[in-house]
């Protein structure tokens, strides 16, 4: 008699001895992630995993940005992944479901690969725009091209403040404990205008080589003078940023020999966070965490 498989699956909470079974998963989905990328993002967040037969075949994760008592509460979620076999089973609402309910009453971001675009529109999802994905090893190195009174110095010890600043600006989020964590394993710049602090850059391992982002800079040529720093002091390396489209910097990138070789959907559930448009996101802190 033929199991139905919908029945065997259950849900439960992802725990760090569920990585190395995620792991296989991404890759069979052809994800870069290492080992590594999963780890923190597990320790950033929640997950959720899907499970047949004590196998592992569906991970989904999520992240809280802002206590529950900032009015401007958020959450992403990604690394939402099913295992081809178990596909087409309702696996995937089951765990979209499951998060849904864990960050209730905060506005839901989510970068949507195009097999993940129907589930999450018959969840209440709405497109906002995209983010595409730009890599490469074999890039003209740029040169920095600052205005006057423009400059790019390393973070400092004081500039924890100033980041969570500029980058709740930026995503309309709190971003303090994602960027707390993410920093001392990162190198960063920051971009100044007359002495101000107005945008910085991190550089930082993930995936098959090294991703420039998140940026936050006031204006394309910011964003340009930022990202130059990094790619100029990296010739050869292999380098990955996600932009958003609209963002005015996805021409300059390809025109550097950093090819598009992938494109997402912006979605959100609830309302979208409120960004100050005086300082822009240029460049994601990966797909999964926006
Ligand atoms: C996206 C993914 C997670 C969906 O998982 P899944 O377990 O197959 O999804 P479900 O079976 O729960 O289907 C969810 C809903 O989407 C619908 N759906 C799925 N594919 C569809 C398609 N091509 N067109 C229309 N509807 C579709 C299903 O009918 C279902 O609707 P219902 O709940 O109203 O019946 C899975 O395809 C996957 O892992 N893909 C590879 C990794 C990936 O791209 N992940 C998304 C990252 S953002």
């Amino acid at each position: 008699m033929a199991t139905d498989i919908r029945v065997m699956a259950t849900l439960r909470r992802m725990t760090p001895a569920d990585l190395p079974t995620a792991h296989d998963l991404s890759r069979e989905a052809k994800w870069p992630h290492r080992i590594e990328d999963w780890e923190m993002m597990l320790a950033l967040g929640d997950g959720q995993v899907a499970v047949i037969d004590d196998t592992v075949v569906g991970t989904a994760l999520t992240w809280r940005f802002g206590a529950d008592t900032d009015p401007a509460k958020a959450a992403t979620i990604g690394m939402v992944i099913v295992s081809p076999a178990a596909q087409g089973m309702g696996i995937g609402r089951r765990l979209m479901e499951a998060l849904l309910g864990e960050v209730a009453g905060r506005s839901v971001m989510l970068n949507a690969t195009e097999e993940g675009l129907p589930l999450y529109r018959k969840l209440g999802f709405v497109e906002t725009g995209a983010i595409v994905q730009h890599q490469g090893a074999a890039f003209a190195v740029p040169v920095a091209e600052l205005i006057p009174g423009e400059r790019v110095r390393p973070l400092g010890a004081k500039d924890d403040d100033t980041l969570h600043a500029l980058a709740r600006a930026a995503t309309g989020m709190d971003r303090s404990a994602l960027l707390d964590a993410i920093v001392p394993g990162a190198q960063g710049v920051m971009l100044t205008r007359e002495n101000e602090p107005v945008g910085f850059a991190l550089f930082r391992r993930f995936g098959r080589g090294y991703l420039v982002g998140p940026v936050v800079a006031p204006d394309a040529g910011g964003a340009k003078a930022l990202i130059s720093h990094w790619l100029g002091s990296n010739a050869g390396a292999f380098c990955r940023l996600d932009v958003p489209e609209d963002s005015d910097i996805s021409e300059w990138l390809e025109e550097l020999g950093l090819p598009q070789v992938g494109r997402v959907v912006t979605m959100v559930h609830g309302p979208v966070p409120v960004t100050d448009p005086t300082t822009r996101l240029f460049s994601l802190t990966t797909q999964a965490l926006g």
